[in-house]
């Protein structure tokens, strides 16, 4: 591999938004059968790269080759035509059209001008399978989770003839077993010569798939080096700019201890909640100043019982009591009113209003809450903002730009703040720190403990083990639309314990109340 001649050069490509300089100056090579990661923090820079190199942006200064000749595409459609196929970052698709639909658009195989469908779905089946998806392929995409949806885009990208393949973060929502599937198909297609640029903010996912590694620090080339000569440590250190050692400070604070029990009253207390082919019937309490993790894989209804929780989706049994009373979770109004939020995983259809300014981001569901006649008083939305943009630290720290100028991990944090502000008595977290780069994902970590700690109760769903057992008193284990197990979080458990109970569906233990 090395000697080969690069299939992709960036040279000196600078790229300036209004009050931004998003990239200075920066280099890239990317080599035929290599898999490279591009690394940074939120706001480095690597979806702007990429965007330069897809032509979505037209670059400041600076050159892009492929195959030896200069090139400057007018937008994503040339260089898909060019042989450069590409996953963005914020998942683009069509969820009113079928899965098989998704897949084929503006490249349906057609015989004299019609559409052949039955053609079309067979070769969406194949193309899936190779990703080990069972899906129906005539389903609306949009029937389907926001992970099986970055599949099925994974599944567009990789039917195309390319030679160069973009894969901005696309294991974001994925678990294990997609991760380990996806990353297959990765050493395949790499093995068979295609050039893979990678990004990711899982370092694990970096040492384990990438032959390569370039880090971007503030718009700035830091370096480009071999995965094999780059330990972790020096990784995080390169992208963050500074030595570990602050770092791993944070991380001790941010370690719950979570084997402590919880005293606090029961919050939100459902029964028999179900909804018919969402979530099969369960029990759940859950308790002021208790996190409870949600863990289990792709498709297991964990984003289903969060949207049972807030009223998103609505319930057709079961009943539930806030704080001993009876009620009901009709609808996102009515769980707001009992001081519930929900922060969801999917950011772009359900939460972010990208022509809004940040500032107005995060003040939406307070005034909501308030009431639309009753403003925020100016003083208060800017102390509020303030806190929040420190806390989180989302950059830039302007609140007077538009979300949609954000990065998307600083898109996330802004979502997060939407809620944090909201005070919510239970907050149901789904995913939120998919995307967030090492440093402030340990800060969100942490500021859910310490809300904890001041009584705050949690619903926290994510695909990531480590934090659920990082950060819960108690983990519900959801296993084909069914929780089949509840865990106190003590010295007995672990991620392993954990699939051991996702792969068997052990049976219900007692839960602590
Ligand atoms: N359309 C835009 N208008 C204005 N500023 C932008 C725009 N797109 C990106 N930026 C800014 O450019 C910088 C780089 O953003 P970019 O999206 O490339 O970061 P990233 O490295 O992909 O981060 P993340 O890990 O959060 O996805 C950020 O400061 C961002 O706010
Ligand atoms: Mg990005």
């Amino acid at each position: 591999m090395t000697g080969s001649q690069p299939v992709l050069t960036m040279t000196g490509i600078s790229k300036s938004f209004p009050g931004v300089r998003a990239l200075d100056g920066v280099d890239f090579r990317l080599l035929p059968g290599e898999v490279h990661a591009l690394m940074g923090e939120n706001g480095a820079g690597k979806s702007t790269l990429i965007k330069v190199l897809t032509g979505v942006y037209r670059t400041d200064h600076g050159a892009v080759t492929l195959g030896g000749a200069e090139v400057s595409f007018s937008g994503p459609m040339q260089a898909t035509a060019a042989g450069v196929s590409t996953v963005y970052q914020e998942v683009n698709l069509c969820t009113n059209l079928s899965v098989a639909e998704n897949i084929f658009i503006g490249r349906e195989p057609r015989r004299l001008g019609a559409v052949r469908w039955a053609e079309m779905r067979r070769r969406a089946r194949a193309l899936l399978a190779r990703l080990d998806l069972d899906i129906d392929v005539n389903a609306q995409l949009g029937t389907y989770s926001l992970a099986v949806q970055q599949m099925v885009a994974i599944a567009r990208a990789i039917d195309v003839e390319a030679r160069v393949l973009v894969l901005d973060e696309p294991t974001s929502s994925l678990d294990a077993g997609e991760v380990a599937q996806l990353f297959r198909v990765m050493r395949q297609l790499r093995d068979d010569g295609l050039a893979i640029l990678f990004v990711t903010h899982f370092l694990d996912q970096v040492y384990e798939i990438a032959d390569r590694i370039t880090v971007l620090r503030n718009g700035r080339l830091v370096g480009e080096y071999p995965t094999s000569e780059l330990p972790q440590l020096g990784l995080v250190e390169k992208m963050i700019g500074k030595e570990l050692r602050a770092l791993e400070r944070l991380d001790e604070q941010s370690r719950h201890d979570a084997a402590a029990p919880v005293e606090g009253a029961p919050l939100l207390d459902v029964r028999e909640l179900g909804r018919r082919s969402a979530v099969a019937r369960f029990d759940l309490t859950i308790h002021e100043g208790e996190v409870v993790g949600l863990a289990g894989l792709l498709g297991s209804g964990r984003t289903e019982v969060a949207r049972l929780l807030f009223g998103a989706d609505r319930a057709d049994h079961g009943s539930v009591r806030v704080h001993g009373t009876p009620t009901s979770l009709r609808n996102p109004v009515a769980a707001i009113g009992h001081g519930i939020g929900f922060c969801s995983e999917n950011r772009r259809a359900e939460g972010i209003v990208g022509e809004l300014s940040v500032r107005e981001n995060i003040i939406l569901a307070l005034q909501a809450a308030r009431g639309w006649l009753r403003p925020v008083p100016r003083r208060r939305q800017d102390e509020l903002v303030d806190r929040y943009v420190r806390a989180l630290s989302i950059r830039p720290a302007d609140p007077d730009i538009p979300v949609g100028n954000l990065s998307g991990g600083n898109q996330q944090k802004v979502l997060l703040a939407r809620w944090l502000i909201t005070e919510p008595r239970l907050l149901i977290l789904d995913e939120p720190t998919r995307g967030i780069d090492i440093g402030a994902k340990t800060e969100i970590q942490r500021l859910v403990a310490q809300l904890s700690d001041g009584g705050m109760a949690v619903l926290f769903v994510s695909a990531e083990l480590e934090e659920v057992l990082r950060l819960s008193h108690r983990i519900a284990v959801m296993r084909d639309r069914e929780m089949v197990a509840q865990l106190t979080n003590d010295q007995s458990v672990d991620a392993d314990r954990i699939m051991q109970t996702i792969a068997a569906g052990a049976g219900h233990e007692e839960v602590p109340s």
